[in-house]
């Protein structure tokens, strides 16, 4: 772990580096289907292309989380308790984190917790400014993988993940239950979990979503191309692919993917990976639940579903979950 000062900020360090970008890379590619993990869509320019997805009006999970978070905020605060020490994964812009810190006024700490080692620099540094008292302690890390939590220096009454934007929809069903099993590990007794979990609806919606007339969602799903070009010294040629989305309906998921328009030969340090004209990589997938099926997960991951928060539409539910018996890793 580097521990660096950077202009007061204390920056738990643990981003996992090239070795481990190369490895997943190389090993995705080869791969009978192809595929790249979708935590490396943010890179600099990925992450400014991701707030412009946020943006649009067909991208609908933003302003529809943020609606219910504004609606239900006092519901949200009562329950998320005194003294809480907050931890965010995937700390993004923090846009919506600011909804939760104008009201929670005694926060012990904020821990926000993302890939992006320049946004988590930029974002700690606006927040550190507009909330003086606020603790701020950035850890920079996949967060999937094992890492230690800063402490605070003010004693917390318990610990509160914050997993919005349905992020949680990335994973594998198997591997979410897995991951919301360490997330109540972490939590420990009595901790909680307010998560974002994106709802089954009409497919047209969500293909437009997916599928923007500006191509913001091509752009950004095509940046991991060259990400890995300027990274790891590939030779993808970016105008011979292209962007794929797609609902399926029999897995629930978004699925994207980034599509060979001819047959063609990539190199990545000496290694030949050769594409056949119509083949593709699999880049990203976004499960959709039921709030049946999401709390079926929860409780088998230990997990008690305390409260959900729905729009009108029901289309995306904010949902508050506690680790009733202390489940320890
Ligand atoms: C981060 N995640 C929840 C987004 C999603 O909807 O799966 C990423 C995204 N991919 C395309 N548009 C947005």
């Amino acid at each position: 772990m580097n521990s660096k000062e950077s202009r007061k900020i204390q920056l738990h360090d643990f981003n996992p580096g090239r070795d481990c970008f190369y490895a997943e890379v190389l090993s995705g590619l080869q791969k009978p289907q192809k595929e790249l993990p979708c935590k490396y869509f943010y890179d600099k320019r990925g992450s400014l292309l991701y707030e412009r997805i946020y943006a649009l009006d067909e991208y609908y999970i933003p302003r529809t989380e943020a609606c219910i978070m504004e609606t239900y905020i006092e519901e949200i605060v009562e329950l998320l308790g005194p003294r809480v020490l907050l931890i965010e994964y995937g700390s993004g812009n923090c846009a919506k984190t600011r909804i939760l810190l104008n009201h929670l006024h005694d926060l012990a700490a904020y821990v926000p917790i993302d890939i992006s080692l320049e946004q988590l620099l930029r974002v700690t540094k606006q927040l550190t400014s507009d909330y003086p008292g606020l603790e701020v302690l950035p850890v920079c890390t996949d967060y999937t993988s094992d890492f230690e939590l800063p402490v605070p220096k003010q004693p917390s009454d318990h610990a509160a993940i914050y997993f919005p934007g349905s992020t949680i929809g990335n994973f594998e069903p198997m591997l979410a239950k897995l991951f919301l099993e360490r997330i109540a590990a972490v939590g420990g007794p009595g901790g909680g979990l307010l998560i974002g979990v994106d709802l089954k609806k009409d497919q047209t919606l969500l293909h437009r979503a997916y599928n923007d007339p500006l191509g913001v969602t091509a752009a950004f799903n095509l940046n991991l191309l060259e990400r890995i070009n300027r990274e790891l010294g590939c030779d993808f040629q970016r105008e011979r692919f292209e962007h794929h989305a797609f609902y399926n309906p029999q897995e629930g998921r978004v699925e994207m993917h980034l599509v060979s328009l001819k047959d063609q030969t990539v190199h990545l340090d000496g290694v030949s990976i050769p594409f056949t004209q119509g083949e593709s990589i699999w880049t990203e997938s976004s499960y959709k639940y039921t709030l049946n099926e999401f709390g079926q997960m929860a409780a088998a991951a230990g997990l008690k579903v305390e409260h959900i928060w729905v729009d009108e539409q029901q289309w995306f539910s904010v949902q508050y979950l506690i680790n009733p018996k202390g489940t320890t890793s």
